[in-house]
């Protein structure tokens, strides 16, 4: 277990470590989601603004950071770092604020517990070879969506001059300096594009990322990185060009919002017939998928501060293909399979970025729906109504369309395994109950 909310939906840390207690979220089908809801700062862009914190000595901020378990866990990885860090909702300051105080000495063994809990701690490998020419940092965990090499992220830092090897479940990693390089990417992976940028920035020479991920949250840590003095162009497109500079300095950045909350959100709307108003939601972060909403029978329009999205007719199917941004979301899949599992005629969804993210589909039909695995395609024959059952969520995502495929469904549903959900969504239940659905977060010491 990973993390026990507390009430406003803020996370205990010493659960959240020591795993001591279950989540379920409870689900009463029926509810049209009504209402304005307001989006945070994204999870994939926050965790990653804290990693690069550590290119400067001194104090940086990043604001409108998600109240979630994986912040708490990354705070955690920075202080055994010998940071010092401040998070907005267990201390002081602002909430949704993070204060991170960069010594001049960092350590560069990262807590082995930590970051196989998950995935996007390996992006401290990139800084700490910057800043330390040294770090060793386990074989990450996370989701279970299927296999996550590290190929790509390895490939990269030895094309910039950094030796890594594989021991006792750990990367060590070492480079007397980083120069830059040439380096092209077999997939945009986000995660080696971001361990790339952050190694990159203080290298000697110029490093060019090529076949690099153009994802919003990529976009955002470019931004961090050259308020803080970095030299970098091309962000948002498929070639990156760092000119690496002999130091950077502390900053104050504010996280891009979360366009997979924001697509969930959206999602549930649709699914049952809703009228959402979504603030901070950035419909240009989300052209295919709010544009397949709109296949489907919605209507989506940009408000001052958002977007709103109504829907007043029973969906229609729609076909679906996950692919890096700007395609469609795979974070966003299990909530198009939920989409499909209610609309009207027969949708096929194709997963193109994670091999194992069907995985979820064997719960989804817990709850009634009709759909067949095909690899990496999935058919999907659209029922008016699911029926309610237990199920189980395996990872963040998933665990979100389980919870929507809740609301859809008859009497109530109880989904477990929800210490994955408060890793990526902040509140989710209270979320929901503001917008009319009848959603609880239950959570019991671990027997
Ligand atoms: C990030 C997001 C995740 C999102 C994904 C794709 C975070 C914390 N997570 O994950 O929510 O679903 O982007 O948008 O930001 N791959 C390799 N070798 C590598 C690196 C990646 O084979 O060295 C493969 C992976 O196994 C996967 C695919 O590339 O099949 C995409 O991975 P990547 O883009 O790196 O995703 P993450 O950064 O892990």
């Amino acid at each position: 277990m990973l993390a026990c909310p507390l009430p406003g939906g803020h996370v205990d840390v010493k659960a959240n470590l020591e795993g001591t207690c279950v989540d379920t979220f409870a689900v009463t089908g029926g509810a049209r989601l009504a209402g304005t809801a307001t989006v945070t700062g994204a999870k994939n862009s926050a965790l990653k603004l804290m990693a690069a914190a550590l290119l400067a000595e001194g104090t940086s901020t990043v604001r409108a950071v998600p109240e979630i378990a994986d912040v708490t866990i990354m705070g955690e990885v920075l202080r055994r770092l010998g940071c010092s860090v401040e998070l907005g909702f267990e201390a002081e300051c602002a909430s949704g604020t993070v204060r991170i105080d960069v010594p001049h000495h960092l350590g560069t063994e990262t807590d082995y517990d930590l970051v196989r809990r998950m995935r996007a701690a390996i992006c401290v490998l990139g800084p700490l070879l910057a800043r330390c020419g040294r770090a060793t940092v386990p074989m990450p965990g996370g989701d279970n969506i299927g296999s996550r090499g590290l190929d790509l992220h390895i490939a990269g830092l030895n094309r910039l001059g950094a030796d890594i090897r594989n021991e006792h479940g750990f990367l060590i990693a070492t480079a007397e300096s980083l120069v830059g390089a040439m380096v092209w990417l077999d997939f945009p992976s986000v995660g080696a594009t971001e361990n790339l940028l952050m190694a990159g920035v203080l290298a000697k020479g110029t490093t060019v990322i090529d076949n690099a991920a153009r994802e919003p949250e990529i976009v955002d840590l470019v931004s961090m990185l050259v308020e803080m003095g970095a030299k970098i162009d091309g962000a948002g497109t498929s070639t990156l060009e760092i000119v690496g500079v002999d130091g950077l300095h502390p900053v104050e950045h504010t996280t891009v919002p979360d366009r997979v909350v924001a697509g969930t959100l959206a999602y549930g709307a649709v699914m049952t017939g809703g009228d959402v108003h979504i603030r901070n939601g950035r419909t240009h972060h989300l052209d295919v998928p709010l544009g397949k909403l709109t296949d489907a029978g919605a209507e989506v329009t940009s408000t001052a501060d958002g977007f709103r999205i109504v829907m007043d007719r029973r969906p229609k199917a729609v076909d679906i293909v996950t692919l890096p941004y700007p395609g469609f979301p795979t974070d966003l899949q299990p909530m198009a399979v939920g989409l499909a599992a209610v609309s009207e005629g027969s949708s096929m969804i194709s997963e193109n970025v994670f091999e194992a993210r069907f995985m979820f589909v064997n719960e989804l039909v817990r709850l009634g729906a009709d759909v067949q695995v095909d690899g990496h395609h999935v058919v999907v024959r659209g029922h008016r109504q699911l029926s309610s059952a237990p199920v189980e969520a395996h990872d963040i995502r998933a665990g979100a369309g389980l919870v929507l495929a809740g609301l859809v469904a008859d009497g109530r549903t109880e989904v477990s395994g929800g210490h994955h959900i408060v890793r990526g969504y902040p509140d989710f239940a209270g979320q929901l109950t503001a917008l009319g659905a009848n959603v609880t977060l239950d959570t019991t010491p671990d027997p």
